[in-house]
């Protein structure tokens, strides 16, 4: 029975990763994400419905009959196993479930950084469990083993605290400013080389107080590496811990000779790390320096001086502006989500286009505050795919623009990023929106972006703010509509 439910596990197993990767290939476009996400669910159910039957089929064979998987059941322990496999999946459903309900879009990344700690702490537990349980190997075999057990606690260390500093500086429940302890780059690297003088250690002689030094040693790298990274830097970190928690996972996989967990953790680790890349190119930040983290270079907060006079227009000008322009750009950002205003701005496209105005999105790979947060946005409030570009598909296009509409963004069309060699965001891509005709920009008042940088977009000449709520002012714009 055990050597049936074994190799159906194992064939479930490599379906299930066949559906993950399939599941990425999906997401990576918008046209099939949904079928990615599906692809996701189904690999996901069937993974773990392949846990739990192994798990209970080792628990019914009793004690004598063990797979590698359900080898809790040598010691007859493999009942209780099932009984506390089912009600982790149970309570962690329910709980999954609740917040997955209640989270605001906005407050995604935060989520996210902390239940990327619980893929780190689990890495830590079975890493500690594989040390305290006897494996039984020997010679090179044992050597690999208490490799297995030494990286996967490093790597899961890692992981746990410095997700735990990404949610609490995400959540704004610490400060976001970059730590700044002396010779923080000489910590980091004298804590990995520390990390491999250990590891080479163990293996030789696996004893007890050297894992508990690396795990100490972990959790302080993990809690150091983000803590001394800045609040503007923390998209990348979520990405990156993303990527740690994968290898953590895949550590993970090693140790519990699971094989669909190793690529689950390859998969989540090298798309992590290659998001993460992206990410690094849009925001101009080096790879390299975040990866060995400390790279915080935190922009000057709340210098939002005034660069010159500031133009307003009202709901009625915007909309004659826009009822006389043949070419509209919109460029949501992070405003855009607080106000909830894409239903609004659906139903604004739907009546431009109505007209015969040729309205288009240009979106930011950092607009917002998490990767393809304004495309979830627009595709929640069914906006047709096509006419949704990229920065780089759309940015030639705006010099030949009639009308921005700048959505709540703000860092992300900052011409000082390509204009000002000395702004802490120089360099950074953003949407050139200020080379269009005209430029409306929707926000509540001259306050600067997630950055902290002031914007000179605001006081240029062919730019008019509209203050106030984005959704309450799209709504009047509408309203304005049935008149002009
Ligand atoms: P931001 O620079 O964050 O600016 C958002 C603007 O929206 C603010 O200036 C704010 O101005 C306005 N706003 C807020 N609530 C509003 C409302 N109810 N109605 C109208 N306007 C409102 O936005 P962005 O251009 O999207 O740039 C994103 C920034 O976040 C980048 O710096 C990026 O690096 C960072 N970040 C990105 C991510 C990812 S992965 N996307 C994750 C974390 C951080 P007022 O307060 O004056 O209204």
């Amino acid at each position: 029975m055990t050597a049936v439910a074994g190799a159906v596990a194992g064939a479930a197993y490599v379906v299930a990763a066949l559906l993950f990767i399939l599941s990425l290939a999906g997401l990576s476009k918008h046209e099939t994400s949904r079928r990615g996400v599906t692809y996701g669910i189904v690999g996901m159910a069937i993974a773990l419905a392949a846990t739990v039957w192994v798990v209970a089929a080792g628990a019914l064979d009793g004690p004598t009959a063990a797979t590698d998987e359900a080898t809790a059941s040598t010691d007859g322990s493999a009942t209780l196993g099932l009984v506390l496999l089912v009600g982790a999946v149970l309570i962690g459903a329910a709980i999954g479930l609740w917040r997955a309900r209640v989270v605001e879009m906005t407050g995604m990344p935060e989520l996210i950084a902390l239940l990327h700690s619980f893929v780190g702490l689990a890495a830590v537990l079975v890493g500690w469990n594989g040390a305290l349980y006897d494996s039984g190997l020997t010679g090179t075999l044992a050597d690999i083993h208490h490799a297995e057990v030494f990286i996967g606690v490093f790597i899961g260390g890692v992981t746990f605290t410095g997700s735990i500093v990404a949610y609490l500086k995400l959540s704004a429940r610490i400060s976001s400013k970059p730590l700044m302890l002396p010779g923080k780059n000489a910590l980091n690297v004298g804590a990995l080389v520390a990390f491999i003088v250990l590891t080479v250690w163990y293996v030789i002689s696996p004893e007890l107080w050297l894992l508990v030094l690396v795990t100490a040693l972990a959790l302080a790298l993990g809690w150091h590496l983000v803590a001394s990274i800045g609040g503007g830097d923390m998209p990348v970190v979520v990405s990156m811990l993303n990527s740690y928690s994968g290898w953590a996972a895949a550590a993970a996989g090693f140790l519990l000779n699971n094989d669909l967990l190793i690529v689950t953790g390859a998969l989540v680790g090298s798309s992590g790390a290659y998001l993460s890349y992206i990410m690094c190119k849009a925001m101009n930040r080096s790879f390299l320096s975040v990866i060995a983290g400390g790279f915080g270079i935190e922009a000057p907060r709340g210098a939002g001086e005034e660069q010159g006079e500031h133009r307003e227009i009202d709901a009625e000008a915007a909309a004659d502006l826009l009822a006389g322009a043949s070419s509209v750009i919109i460029t949501p950002g992070y405003g855009m989500a607080v106000a909830q205003a894409q239903h609004g701005v659906a139903d604004l496209v739907q009546r431009l286009r109505g007209r015969g105005v040729n309205v288009r999105f240009g979106i930011h790979p950092v607009a917002g505050r998490l990767p393809g947060h304004m495309n979830v946005l627009l595709a929640e409030a069914k906006v047709p795919y096509d006419i949704v570009l990229e920065m780089d598909e759309i940015n030639d296009d705006f010099a030949r623009t009639d009308v921005v509409l700048v959505i709540g963004a703000n860092d992300t069309v900052n011409p000082a990023a390509a204009e000002d060699p000395g702004s802490p965001i120089a360099g950074m891509p953003v949407l050139r929106v200020w080379e269009a005709a005209n430029v409306i920009v929707f926000k509540r008042s001259m306050a600067s972006g997630y950055a902290g940088v002031p914007n000179p977009l605001f006081w240029r000449d062919n730019t008019q703010m509209m203050f106030g709520d984005a959704k309450e002012k799209v709504e009047e714009i509408l309203g304005q509509f049935s008149r002009v």
